[in-house]
């Protein structure tokens, strides 16, 4: 069973380097930040409030993996919701199960996320943390929304970009930090191109 655990702050270019990652070893793979994005939705769409653990754990429990879409779970105000109940531990044990139970499929699997390595898969086969400078990461944010046509202002994204760095990495459950045993991968002057080759090194060193 091979796992590949892929951490590192929002807009760093996990999401796609994970999917080139998975395409190219035919492995199965989980991004995680939409279990935590679904659980948020469903509180919302319920009209329950954001702040009651033993909730918010009823709803964890009931997302379903398979069906997970970002196109449905993009929008602002739910990766905001997601934050918040992500500081839950209840929130966090539940989501955390599901996540391990599909890390075994064979004939592997890559995660993305904040706490693969440091907390949910542990022993994984190879773990990358990828980064970028804050300012990179918000500027891409920003050229993503330019190119499908929407309306940005770069200053309220980089201050967003910030403020989710600082939750984060700040919580007391589960902080985002590399785990002592991953490879660093810094995006900000690379490119994803050049990262899916650096990454793809690695694993190929260690299967
Ligand atoms: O990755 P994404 O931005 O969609 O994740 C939404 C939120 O879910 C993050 O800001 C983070 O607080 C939380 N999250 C987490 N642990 C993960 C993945 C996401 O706490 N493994």
């Amino acid at each position: 069973m091979i796992i590949i655990a892929i951490d590192g702050p929002a807009a760093a270019g996990k999401g796609t380097l994970s999917r080139r990652i998975a395409e190219e070893y035919g492995f199965h793979h989980l991004d995680t930040g939409l279990t935590y994005r679904a659980t948020a939705k469903a509180l919302l769409d319920a009209g329950l409030p954001l702040d009651d653990e033993a909730v918010a754990e009823t709803m964890a429990r009931e997302v379903e993996l398979a069906g997970l879409d970002r196109s449905v779970l993009s929008a602002h105000a739910i990766g905001e919701a997601a934050s918040k109940i992500a500081v839950m531990p209840a929130v966090r044990r539940a989501l955390v199960e599901a996540q391990r139970g599909f890390s075994l499929k064979e004939p592997g699997t890559v995660l993305d996320g904040r706490d693969i390595g440091t907390v949910v898969c542990p022993d994984a086969t190879v773990k990358l943390y990828v980064t970028a400078s804050p300012e990179v990461r918000a500027k891409r944010r920003y050229d993503e929304i330019i190119a499908v046509g929407g309306r940005a202002d770069y200053a309220a994204i980089f201050e967003d970009v910030k403020q989710r760095d600082e939750r984060d990495m700040g919580r007391a459950d589960s902080p985002l930090k590399p785990a002592e045993d991953a490879h660093l991968l810094d995006t900000s002057e690379m490119g994803i191109e050049a990262a899916f080759q650096a990454a793809k090194t690695l694993i190929d060193a260690a299967l």
